[in-house]
């Protein structure tokens, strides 16, 4: 079992001093069992990382450029992330594959681009509701990360995986911890044939994970702990959740 990990998601929300006010709460509710990561809006990641520093919390990005350097305009390398000392990035969010037209050729080389900078690539994979309804949802998470797992190679045991059903995302409607832990174990089943290390392999559940249902999801045997959007905003939700994971 690897250490628990509970990774906020704060999308596009913030502001210099509601940063600073949040992340104050979560330093001063110390110490977490579980690592306890923050992936936050480019801007903000010299401020977040000048307010961690020195903590065993960590900090990341949303996303990544498939690009080392070059002529992107808009663009953020991996090589850049690094140099803020981000531990994670996020690659794939539903939010990418949907708004940006993300696909996962392109998730994969995003992936790939993180790893070769030293930094974790939280990859993300989830059904919409249609899928689901259609009986879809096993066939098309495998298909998500099946693209990563081939980009990565012999390196795939590095990444960190997220299963974040699109249709509990933000919406307050959750997965059951039934429904969260069947797709864990495929999952896991597709990153042990590929890897042969599955069982060290970090995977979160992601969509509406609130205090009140945090500690039942991460009770699951294949759920290592979580990536928090709305609840990472509010101190004390996320607190009780990072709690729950420890
Ligand atoms: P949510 O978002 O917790 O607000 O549902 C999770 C995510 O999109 O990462």
């Amino acid at each position: 079992m690897p250490r628990p990990l509970v990774v906020a998601n704060w999308k596009m929300h913030g502001s210099r001093p509601a940063n600073a006010e949040l992340l104050a709460a979560l330093l001063a509710a110390r110490p977490y069992a579980a690592e306890v990561a923050f992936c936050v809006p480019f801007v903000y990641l010299h401020e977040t990382a000048a307010t961690l520093a020195g903590s065993e919390l960590r900090w990341g990005a949303q996303d990544v450029s498939e690009h080392a350097q070059g002529a992107y305009t808009g663009e953020i390398s991996a090589a850049m992330l690094a140099e803020c000392g981000c531990r994670y990035v996020l690659v794939g969010h539903s939010e990418r594959r949907t708004h940006h037209g993300e696909g996962d050729a392109l998730v994969a080389r995003k992936a790939q681009a993180a790893l070769g900078r030293g930094l974790t690539p939280i990859v993300c994979v989830g059904e919409t509701l249609a899928e689901r309804e259609a009986g879809d949802t096993e066939a098309v998470v495998k298909r998500q990360l099946s693209a990563v797992i081939h980009q990565l190679a012999h390196c795939a045991a590095e990444m960190v995986v997220a299963y974040e059903p699109v249709w509990a995302i933000g919406t307050g409607r959750q997965a059951s911890p039934e429904q969260a832990q069947a797709v864990h174990a495929v999952l896991r089943a597709q990153l042990q044939a590929a890897t042969g290390r599955a069982q060290a392999m970090t995977i979160l559940y992601g969509g509406s994970v609130k205090p009140d249902n945090a500690a039942a999801l991460f009770a699951q045997p294949d759920i290592d702990g979580g990536l928090i959007g709305g609840a990472s905003l509010k101190a004390a939700d996320f607190t009780a959740i990072c709690r729950a994971a420890g």
